[in-house]
């Protein structure tokens, strides 16, 4: 019976975090999420924690277990090799309850990438039309699923929370290589800017959590590159920097 060890805080109540542990049942295939819901159906109803397509898209469910980033709903209890399944929520993010953290920070770093095309074209009547190799060039970057274990990952972000992050710097490079953005000089400007690219480190944590295997450190890198490159050519404008 594998036994789920859970940092709990509730910050109405406790003075401070503390692990509590429960039993649940051996069950082939179950997974970390499936434990949770055992919990707080059978034996604790005050566990907090986040879910919704319980199928690795939403990414609502990522939280810290047995030493490294992962889905709960992905994870499967029988590949953590261990009896005991040690879970804690995503950290320098301020705890709620439990689990669930305040993803704010996060969600606000994402907004300011403007996570949306900006058409330098009076749009076309129907539709943008883009060539397969063009569509191409933005496989893998659509992929990521916002769930934050990059972010709760990176030792830049957790000392600077004005740091953009690799989500969002990931996605910046998904507007900054799409044919249908007008955009890309001031897009990339910004990302050159105190809080942005150049602020990251190269420390890869971020590629190793992600869990839809995505690389925001090599995005990063590459972002960096082509804000150099727009640089020496004299091409970036000026921006404003957000007040942090
Ligand atoms: S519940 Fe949606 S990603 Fe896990």
């Amino acid at each position: 019976m594998p036994q789920f060890r859970i940092l709990r805080f509730d910050p109405d109540r406790d003075q401070k975090p503390y692990f509590q542990s429960f039993d649940v049942p051996e069950k082939k295939g179950i997974t970390v999420l499936e434990g949770l819901y055992h919990i707080i159906e059978n034996l604790d109803p005050s566990l907090a924690f986040r879910s919704s397509c319980r199928a690795a898209v939403c990414g609502s469910c990522a939280m810290h277990i047995n030493g490294q980033y992962r889905l709960a709903c992905e994870t499967n209890v029988d590949h953590l090799h261990s009896h005991t399944v040690t879970i804690r929520p995503m950290a320098h993010l301020q705890v709620i309850r439990d689990l669930v953290v305040d993803m704010k920070p996060f969600f606000k770093n994402y907004e300011l990438i403007k996570p949306y095309l900006i058409p330098g074209e009076e749009p076309p009547e129907r539709e943008f039309i883009q060539t397969i190799e063009e569509r191409r060039r933005l496989d893998v970057k659509v992929d990521c699923i916002l769930c934050g274990a990059c972010f709760a990952s990176c030792p830049v972000a957790s000392t600077d929370e004005n740091y953009l992050g690799p989500a969002a710097l990931l996605k910046a490079l998904r507007f900054v290589d799409d044919s249908r953005d007008g955009a890309t000089m001031e897009r990339l400007a910004f990302l050159a800017t105190d809080f942005g690219v150049f602020r990251c480190h190269t420390i890869f944590n971020c590629q190793q959590v992600c869990p839809k295997d995505l690389d925001p450190t090599g995005a990063i890198q590459r972002l960096k590159w082509k804000a150099i490159w727009a640089k020496l050519k004299g091409k970036l404008p000026k921006v404003e920097v957000p007040a942090a």
